[in-house]
């Protein structure tokens, strides 16, 4: 999968693909991230790539020539799957958008920024938006590693144990079982001696239990569909 990231501010979203899951994708050659910085598309010498908004009002808005040019250059070189714009006002991520996200060849992801965007853009250039969650962040680059994140874990051989996410909360509509490890008694706090039993198919039982019950309890909504 090849993700094309488009923002205004590159140093802010670079360094998480330098740590963890996402380095370890990109160093298996399972992924390839590659950021473009708008003010490279930028449509005067001094680097404007916002301008204030038509009708009045406080803030500047990005402009569309800059993520126009941005976007066609990308698109010369490659089909794209999906150009995604991230904002707070579209459908809240989900883990079926994650999954259906993750089976992509090449994306495009919009960081947003300022006041918004010019809405030709979102218009013309834009096949999908996606928000994550009902609060307003600055901008779209902290949204953007969310997304990433999610979608990437998912790639087959990207995580070692392939099952693992398979097994993740939400992924069969159902909260992850609890989890516990050494030492089996923390001062007196025990772990479930099932756990500990070496009884293989009661303790599959167990878990699917406690998925079911912490799931009606903190998401019943999940069991719901
Ligand atoms: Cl995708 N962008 C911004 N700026 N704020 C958000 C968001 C995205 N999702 C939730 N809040």
């Amino acid at each position: 999968m090849r993700i094309d990231i488009i923002t205004a501010l590159p140093g802010l979203i670079q360094a998480p693909f330098n740590h963890s899951i996402l380095k370890k994708s990109i160093e298996k050659k399972l992924v390839e991230v590659h950021f473009h910085d708008l003010r490279d598309y930028a449509v005067n010498n001094y680097g404007k790539i916002d301008d204030a908004q038509f009708g009045g009002g406080a803030g500047m808005v990005l402009m569309i020539e800059p993520i126009d040019k941005c976007i066609k250059e990308l698109s010369s070189k490659r089909t794209y799957d999906e150009v995604i714009y991230m904002t707070p006002d579209a459908d809240i991520l989900n883990q079926k958008t994650a999954n259906t996200l993750s089976l992509k060849k090449n994306i495009i992801i919009l960081c947003g920024h300022y006041k918004g965007i010019d809405h030709r853009v979102r218009e013309h250039l834009i096949t999908k938006e996606i928000s994550i969650g009902d609060y307003v962040l600055s901008g779209g680059e902290l949204a953007t590693v969310v997304l990433c994140d999610a979608l990437v874990r998912l790639i087959p051989g990207v995580l070692s144990d392939e099952t693992s996410a398979l097994s993740d909360s939400f992924q069969d509509d159902l909260l992850a079982a609890p989890v516990y490890t050494r030492p089996a008694n923390y001062q007196g706090i025990k772990a479930p001696e099932i756990l500990l039993s070496g009884d293989f198919p009661k303790i599959e039982k167990w878990r699917h239990d406690m998925a079911i019950k912490r799931t009606l309890e903190i998401k019943p909504k999940l069991l719901e569909s």
